[in-house]
């Protein structure tokens, strides 16, 4: 049956990546829901000089900036829905990111707990609204429409509560140096990504992404009111930060007790090279960047034996890349159909200069999108990034001798996980039963510290138009 999904109703960065340079996110709260609803109707048709909301709709002439719009489920809850309502949410969303119960499933404790988060967001109660504006390359236009819209906050029953800037480094490279924005889910009914990158993975259901599909469980993810249910999605808001220097410390020291230069350690860490070429089919070293045709087709598990990775030999089991998308159910016992996510994420802060060390933060900043962050987002992250125990017995064609899946992983992802140096570990896996000749590397710490989150719903554009009306019927 063929999928038809009416793109002028979905908000455009589940369905799209719209490769700009320049994001700016704002964090804000609701002090007057009818007000907020007079704001939102202005946005959803960019009326009143506003900028206009952008759909997944094929545009014909590239629009000078794209605008989405998120709400936490105190947002909503502002806005007029009610308890009864906010109980068919997905539950994580209804406890927020700042919830004790989220912030253990997804490792932020310690320093990354959210009572540490920046920019208000360590309140989630006050937390209602996630707006984001993506503009091409020209701050002049960043500038003017978000004047244009700070002047309208206050009139809209809005305080800003602070804005986070991104933006692209250079061939889409992400802090730590790799190149980022290759692999995505290809999901059934979208429009076809612009910039091809073909896989072998199987496409994902449209429910895995929006709300009133059938998902890859053959169920339907909805919520009441059924206005806000059909096109709607929800996503992690992330600020992550990036300690280079720690990084790169990293790799010094453990490429060295490991035996391996320091861009292999790299690369077996993430599963790609920092040049984007993954380990699968670059075994050995970056070679040249391939091109966008080659570069994400491979798996982890073949019949044929020549392909076959299934005891991670060349692409670790537990690299960044394999856990949070194992391709195959042959090791995880579950298919990663039921568990794919959108990254429209874009890093914050200057590039980092090792002639010229400093502190200036910098990271990861956006969306992981998803129709369930319970069994998507958070899954992924408390499952696969922050545990080993997902890998199932599995031998690859040498049999038993020559090893099991089950020894070759420890530890956890080197990039998301906890880390703490009394247990962290990472396998770099050799032949031989029980892992007996692996290396496994000890002792590190987190590089990577969270400073900020909000679980966010995505309402479709006539769930936009729902929500804008709700106060007044609801006479707020
Ligand atoms: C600062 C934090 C992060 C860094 C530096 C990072 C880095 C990378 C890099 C370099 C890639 C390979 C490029 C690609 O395949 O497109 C990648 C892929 C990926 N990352 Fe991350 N990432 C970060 C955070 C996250 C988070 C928070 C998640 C979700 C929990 C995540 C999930 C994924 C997924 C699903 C893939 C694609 C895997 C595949 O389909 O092969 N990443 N990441």
């Amino acid at each position: 049956m063929v999928t038809v999904i009416n793109y002028a109703d979905v908000q455009g960065t589940i369905l799209r990546g719209y490769r700009v340079d320049l994001a700016r996110h704002f964090i804000l709260s609701i002090t007057n829901a009818a007000k907020a609803g007079a704001f939102l109707a202005s946005l959803i048709d960019g009326t009143n000089g506003f900028p206009r909301i952008t759909t997944a709709h094929r545009w014909t002439e590239k629009p000078e900036c794209f605008v989405n719009i998120g709400f936490t489920a105190p947002g909503l809850a502002a806005l007029g829905i009610t308890e009864q309502q906010l109980a068919t949410f997905d539950k994580p969303f209804q406890l927020g990111a700042t919830s004790t119960t989220s912030a253990a499933n997804v490792g932020d404790i310690g320093d990354s707990s959210p009572e540490n988060w920046i920019g208000g967001l360590s309140n989630g109660a006050k937390v209602h609204i996630v707006l984001n504006l993506w503009v091409d390359d020209d701050p002049q236009i960043l500038e003017a429409v978000t004047l244009r819209l700070r002047t309208a906050f206050a009139p809209g029953g809005l305080t800003e509560l602070s804005a986070h800037d991104a933006h692209a480094l250079p061939d889409n490279h992400v802090h730590f140096g790799y190149r980022d924005n290759i692999a995505q889910p290809t999901v059934i009914g979208a429009p076809p990504r612009k910039r091809k990158i073909p896989d072998d993975q199987p496409p994902v259901a449209t429910g895995e992404f929006l709300l009133g599909y059938p998902n890859q469980g053959n169920g339907t993810y909805s919520v009441q009111p059924p206005e806000l249910s059909k096109n709607s999605s929800y996503a992690a808001f992330r600020i992550i930060e990036q300690d280079v220097a720690a990084f790169d410390a990293f790799l010094a020291e453990y490429a060295e007790k490991a035996g391996v230069d320091v861009e292999t350690l790299a690369a077996k860490v993430c599963g790609r090279w920092r040049n984007g070429n993954p380990l699968e089919l670059q075994p050995d070293a970056p070679g040249e960047p391939l091109p966008n045709s080659q570069i994400n087709n491979f798996t982890y598990v073949s019949p044929d034996a020549t392909k076959d990775d299934t005891l991670g030999l060349r692409c670790p089991i537990g690299s960044h890349i394999r856990r949070n998308n194992p391709r195959n159910a042959a090791i995880t016992g579950t298919d990663s159909t039921h568990h794919r996510i959108v990254r429209r994420a874009m890093p914050y802060g200057p590039a980092y200069d090792p002639a010229k060390p400093d502190s200036i933060p910098r990271g990861l900043i956006g969306y992981f999108i998803n129709a369930s962050i319970s069994n998507q987002f958070e899954f992924i992250t408390e499952q696969w990034n922050l545990d080993s125990k997902f890998v199932k017995a599995a031998t690859g064609p040498g049999g038993k001798e020559a090893g099991n899946a089950f020894f070759n992983i420890s530890g956890e992802d080197v990039f998301l996980g906890v880390n703490d140096p009394a247990d962290s570990s990472f396998t770099l896996a050799a032949l031989g039963a029980k892992g007996k000749n692996n290396t496994v590397i000890t002792g590190f710490s987190r590089t990577i510290t969270t400073r900020g989150g909000a679980y966010v719903f995505l309402p479709s554009i006539s769930g936009l138009r729902y929500l804008a009306a709700l106060p007044n019927q609801a006479g707020m």
